[in-house]
């Protein structure tokens, strides 16, 4: 392995790291951001599972809004079998998702020390506890990918934006000082696409943009940032498929 490959961290798609140079900036924390509906959450799983089939990379889930079980059953229809590689200790679920909200006689299974999924109650939400988690979880699975999907769940859980910048600002910290490349969801309101918090923007090391051209019927993705790695501005269009995301036409540019 060259030391070019060892630096990346490639997402499976192919066209996509095509566009990045081979893949994603290792030890590092991307933004993939677009309004609702236009593929975060698949594009994220699709890093998860081509890191655990391709490059026996562990991953960890962490999920904010939607339960654990909505994303198990999601990811079925892309033929992702998550029970099995859970049961494999490929992959952790951590759900801290806001559908529990009112759930009274939810049975809390936060771990001590945790080494399978778990989910956690609204009122034990508490940011750097689940990073601090996820990361010893990541040491013991041997996780070297991360994602927390997504961030606009924040703006419900703290208080004050300040404080969801701090926990951001630890999160990206503790992440990459256990040199874990990490996808962060984030939601744009618009077509200019200014995330909705727009903290993460600057955080992260990478911005990557998905939107929906309803006008046109077709779906774009483009690179905003990418410290470190030299990438193409060009937008490319792409196709969400039974198999998962699919750019279409995206030539290596090494
Ligand atoms: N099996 C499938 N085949 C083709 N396209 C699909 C399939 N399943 C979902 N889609 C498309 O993917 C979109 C949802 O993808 P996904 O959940 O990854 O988006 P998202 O950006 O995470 O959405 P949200 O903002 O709601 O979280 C759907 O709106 C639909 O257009
Ligand atoms: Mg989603």
């Amino acid at each position: 392995m060259t030391e070019k490959t060892q630096s990346r961290c490639p997402t499976g798609i192919t066209g996509l790291d095509n566009m990045l140079g081979g893949g994603l900036p290792r030890g590092r924390t991307i933004l993939v951001s677009g309004s609702c509906g236009t593929g975060k959450t698949t594009l994220a799983l699709q890093f998860l599972m081509d890191g655990i089939s391709k490059y026996n990379e562990p991953g960890i889930y962490v999920t904010l809004e939607q339960s654990g079980d909505e994303i198990r059953k999601d990811a079925l229809q892309f033929g992702w079998d998550l029970p099995k590689l859970e049961a494999e200790r490929k992959l952790l679920i951590i759900d801290t998702s806001l559908s529990k909200i009112g759930i009274k006689d939810f049975i809390t299974t936060l771990p001590i020390s945790p080494t399978t999924s778990f989910s956690l109650l609204p009122d034990e939400f508490d940011l750097n506890k689940i990073v601090g988690l996820t990361v010893e979880a990541a040491r013991k699975l041997g996780a070297r990918r991360i994602v927390v999907d997504s961030l606009p769940a924040l703006d419900v859980l703290f208080k004050e934006t300040h404080d969801i910048r701090r926990a951001l600002v630890n999160l990206n910290y503790e992440f990459k000082a256990s040199n874990l490349t990490t996808i962060l969801i984030g939601e744009t309101e618009d077509e200019d696409g200014v995330t909705k918090i727009p903290v993460a923007d600057y955080i992260s090391d990478g911005v990557i943009l998905l939107k929906n051209n309803e006008a046109l019927d077709m779906r774009t993705i483009r690179i905003r940032k990418m410290r470190t790695a030299k990438h193409t501005l060009k937008p490319q269009t792409y196709e969400i498929t039974p198999k998962g995301i699919e750019i279409k036409e995206a030539k290596s540019i090494l």
